[in-house]
């Protein structure tokens, strides 16, 4: 194993990946990717193994730099780490040509049917590799400590257009390959690639959002702040240091919100609201350009270095381009869930530590609101000692400093002591740095937020309690992040009555809003709304976002005809999940496939 990171089977300190090229073939009627993977090496210790991560691949043949066959082997299987792959080395290998495919069930992989697309008529292909899935369908390295750059040919169905996490073309090529440079280290996980029916709607020269053509009207309307985004964020922590920044909107069966894959953030279409108003998750996934990106967690055990970093950046940017009173209401709805998240967990609970132990576990495990926002909260409270000025100084800094780098916990530790304690040592006294990272719960010192926009949806809430009608609240210019408020504000307690006239008034049953929508089926649940019932088996059979089938799938299964029910709609919406989702779900849900 690899001695600093326990979720890969790779030994750099022995050999370590410099670069990779793939020459790829995508076969939509077999499900399956294949070709070769080259890598290009740096023996260290003189070594004659190379140990490389691998799950489910098909290694047909080895060879060795001008081409000489050589011999490898695969290691005993380990749930979700896969297998290691020992391939024969000399001393003085560079080259290490793997030629191998993909299996139909590779995990990272999700192959659609054209009923699963908006246009309907061409298959789609995307990948997801974070946190490890990255080895199933690329035998290589896969830890997020190790940077490689790459190149690829990739050669698809003529129809389609193919792109990756590196410089894209923004037109389709009449033969079907596409050829791809990331000339910057990137770690595997970062490593993407989707096929479909794809067009391309550019903003400048710098940004623009790749879509399905009958998407396309609604998501350049969405993204149009775009170049807003990019140069706010340049403006606050250096430089955007990719090259382009594009958004690709995927089919809803994609199990995130959002992917920041370089270059080319991959998106849930869950976030086309009509009205911008979820456009937060763009300004999240642009700022993993820095966090994440260019200074990257060396370890899943490391993962709030990615992710608290993100969030807090996330809000800056949000904050810079509308406003404080706009910022303060996502933050504050962060903060009651992540609230939420400790109560559920309970404050004692280890993994409510900022640094995780996932020993023996899948990373996935790690992927909670502690890493996102007791992560962020952690940042703002050092922001609330030093004050902005100095702390943004740093934060630049240390983005400068690290880029195209790793970071462990420890060494961003080692850096804060030097950087912000030594030189301001009064700022000592103010925090206690081991209780927010190595302790469980929320630190008492956790920056309260308030936010005087959600008071207004905290007030309509207590007047419903007391008896107000719906049609008497005063909801007048309301943004998404008020009803959600509101939502989450009244009482989970409602009689058959009171939900009518909540859905009569607000129309929430039929909200276009995916946000809006998943709160207020969460509460039709709960009260036995009926007449929504057939909008959330819609919603479940169509939407793949773990995000919102966790919570509906786990209130539904709180009652035995609510357990019914989401059994049968599970085992007819299963098969258009992706592997991230049904692993989830099938776990929850007691599903024997
Ligand atoms: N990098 C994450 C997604 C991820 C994390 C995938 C861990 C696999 C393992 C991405 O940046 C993210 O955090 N997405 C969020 C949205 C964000 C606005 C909080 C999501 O998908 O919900
Ligand atoms: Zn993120």
């Amino acid at each position: 194993m690899n001695t600093s990171d326990i979720h890969s089977f790779s030994r750099p300190d022995e050999v370590v990946v410099k670069h990779l090229s793939l020459n790829l073939t995508i076969d939509f009627s077999s499900k399956i990717i294949s070709g070769t993977a080259t890598l290009m090496i740096e023996n260290k210790t003189g070594t004659s193994s190379l140990f490389l991560d691998s799950r489910e691949l098909n290694i047909r043949r080895i060879l060795l730099d001008s081409g000489t066959e050589t011999q490898y082997s695969k290691g005993k299987v380990v749930p979700f780490l896969g297998q290691s792959l020992e391939v024969k080395i000399n001393s003085d290998t560079k080259k290490v040509i793997i030629e191998y495919n993909t299996v139909p069930e590779a995990a990272a992989l999700q192959w659609l049917s054209p009923r699963q697309t908006a246009g309907g008529k061409y298959p789609f292909l995307f990948t997801q590799s974070q946190a490890i899935l990255a080895r199933t369908w690329i035998p290589i390295q896969d830890s997020p400590g190790i940077k490689f750059t790459y190149d690829a040919v990739v050669k698809c169905p003529k129809e389609l257009m193919a792109v990756m996490s590196a410089d894209n073309d923004t037109v389709k090529h009449a033969d079907g390959i596409y050829h791809f440079e990331m000339p910057q280290p990137v770690p595997s996980y970062l490593m993407a690639l989707a096929v479909g029916d794809l067009a391309f709607h550019p903003y400048n020269n710098m940004c623009g959002v790749f879509a399905e053509p009958v998407m396309m009207e609604k998501c350049a309307y969405e993204f149009s702040d775009l170049p807003k985004m990019i140069s706010s964020a340049g403006e606050l922590y250096g430089e955007y240091q990719w090259g382009r920044y594009d958004v690709l909107v995927l089919p809803p069966s994609f199990p995130f919100g959002g992917m920041e894959n370089p270059r080319i953030t991959f998106a849930t279409p869950t976030i086309i609201a009509g009205d911008r108003s979820l456009v937060s998750l763009i300004a999240h996934e642009l700022a993993h350009s820095w966090s994440g990106n260019l200074v990257t967690n060396a370890t899943w055990n490391d993962f709030w270095i990615n992710e608290g970093f993100t969030v807090y950046f996330e809000s800056r940017i949000m904050e810079k381009i509308y406003g404080k009173d706009y910022a303060d209401m996502l933050s504050l709805l962060s903060q009651n869930e992540l609230k939420e998240t400790i109560r559920e967990m309970g404050d004692t609970h280890l993994d409510t530590k900022l640094y995780l132990n996932l020993k023996n576990r899948d990373p996935d495990e790690g992927v909670t609101d502690i890493a996102y926002q007791k992560g962020r909260f952690f940042l703002t409270r050092l922001e609330e000692i030093s004050g902005r000025d100095k702390w943004d100084i740093f934060l630049k800094k240390y983005f400068e400093e690290f880029a195209f780098q790793s970071m462990t916990t420890e060494k961003f530790l080692a850096y804060l002591d030097k950087e912000f304690f030594q030189k301001n040592p009064s700022f000592r006294n103010e925090i206690n740095i081991n209780e927010w990272i190595y302790g469980t719960g929320l630190p008492a010192d956790c920056p309260a937020v308030k936010s005087s926009e959600l008071e207004k949806a905290g007030i309509a809430a207590a007047d419903f309690a007391a008896g107000i009608e719906a049609s008497e609240l005063k909801t007048e210019g309301w943004t998404t992040h008020h009803w959600l408020y509101f939502l989450r504000s009244i009482s989970d307690t409602l009689n058959y009555a009171k939900m009518t006239e909540l859905d009569k008034k607000f129309h929430f049953t039929g909200s276009g809003n995916s946000e809006i929508l998943c709160d207020w089926l969460r509460l039709c649940i709960k009260n036995k709304y009926d007449p929504a019932y057939p909008e959330l088996e819609n919603f479940l059979m169509t939407v793949g976002r773990r995000k919102f089938l966790k919570p509906l799938y786990a209130d539904l299964i709180k009652t035995k005809q609510g357990q019914e029910m989401a059994l049968k709609i599970y085992s007819k919406a299963r098969d258009g999940y992706h592997s991230v989702a049904t692993h989830t779900l099938d776990e929850m849900l007691s599903y024997k496939n």
